[in-house]
């Protein structure tokens, strides 16, 4: 690798030199998400073999009147915040539901994309006239803070099982951080993937339409576009591998022959043997003992596991 006059721009180049140089390369889950890795993820929750999408539905469409139940500020003045709200589908059932048994809440929903608060708006509107929503763009953290000084309570949800995406020590951090943010007595409801059977889980991730190769395969694609790179794509393969013991789905891109591909914006060759790995993401699958430990971990307390009936999947609420 030569890094003689290294420009790093972005934290995307700063992540790619840093993730390609070392032995143990990798790259981040978390730049899958660009327009394209977007409508990719889309056609993902679409497909028959990638269940948590329609368990989800199913929980918030059949038992939000539960969740209502549960919230013990359901009959005074509350605030829902969601951290990244992507378009309201999903939400939408348990809003309604809400407003249906008469809870008297203001909608909060938070996303660093303007774009995707605005199309999330319109989908709620569209079918919810008359709700209190404030909807806010911008990092979590300084929002979550600033509602801090707010003396409603509060049900934040992270919907999605996007909680999954986090290895442990960030997901504990990640939730250590939405508590700092908890008056006592808020509560979060969570999506989180379950274990099971572990074919299940697999088919889940390693499609045979493809598709879930395409958004890993996105990853080395932005390389080219935004680092001016010449990476093969054709010289690439994915791979990925449920372990049912540690519950973790691990995902790879391997090189398909030993090569080198130059950026000319981080002014770097990366080298490749030949079936050498990029991991790429973790998919964790949780039990309700794994849960709970994850709840006192974060200085949380699980309230109860809301899950779909094939109990592949909860959103798990909790409360401070
Ligand atoms: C967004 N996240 C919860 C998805 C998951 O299941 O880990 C991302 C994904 N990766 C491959 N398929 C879907």
């Amino acid at each position: 690798m030569n890094t003689a006059t290294t420009i790093t721009t972005t934290p995307f180049a700063e992540d790619v030199l840093e993730g390609l140089s070392g032995k143990e390369k990798h790259l981040s889950s978390k730049y899958f998400y660009d327009d394209n890795g977007s409508r990719i993820f889309m056609q993902i929750m679409k497909m028959a073999e990638y269940y948590p999408t329609g368990c989800e539905f199913e929980i918030l469409s059949q038992q939000s009147d539960r969740i209502l139940q549960q919230l013990p500020f359901a009959n005074q003045e509350f605030n829902i915040v969601e951290f990244g709200c992507g378009d309201g589908m999903k939400t939408r059932h348990l809003l309604a539901t809400f407003m249906a048994k008469g809870a008297n809440f203001t909608y909060i929903p938070i996303d660093i994309s303007q774009e995707a608060i605005d199309t999330l708006e319109k989908n709620v509107r569209a079918v919810l006239p008359d709700i209190d929503m404030q909807p806010q763009t911008g990092d979590y953290f300084e929002i979550l803070n600033g509602l801090a000084q707010n003396s409603k309570p509060n049900l934040f949800l992270f919907l999605g099982g996007n909680i999954g995406n986090y290895r442990h020590e960030e997901a504990v951090n990640l939730l250590k951080k939405f508590n700092a943010g908890m008056h006592k007595g808020d509560m979060l409801l969570m999506g989180m993937d379950l274990k099971k059977n572990p074919r299940t889980i697999q088919k889940a991730y390693d499609d045979p339409h493809g598709i879930t190769k395409a958004f890993n395969m996105n990853l080395l694609k932005r390389i080219n576009d935004e680092l001016d790179a010449d990476i093969k794509l054709d010289q690439f393969d994915f791979y990925c591998d449920y372990n049912p013991k540690s519950g973790e789905v691990n995902s790879y891109l391997v090189s398909l022959k030993k090569q080198h591909f130059h950026s000319t914006v981080l002014n770097t060759t990366f080298y490749f043997e030949k079936d050498e790995m990029i991991w790429t993401e973790l998919s964790q699958k949780y039990n309700p003992d794994d849960i709970k430990q994850l709840a006192t971990e974060t200085g949380l307390t699980v309230a109860h596991n809301f899950m779909d009936c094939r109990h592949y999947f909860t959103d798990s609420l909790w409360i401070k």
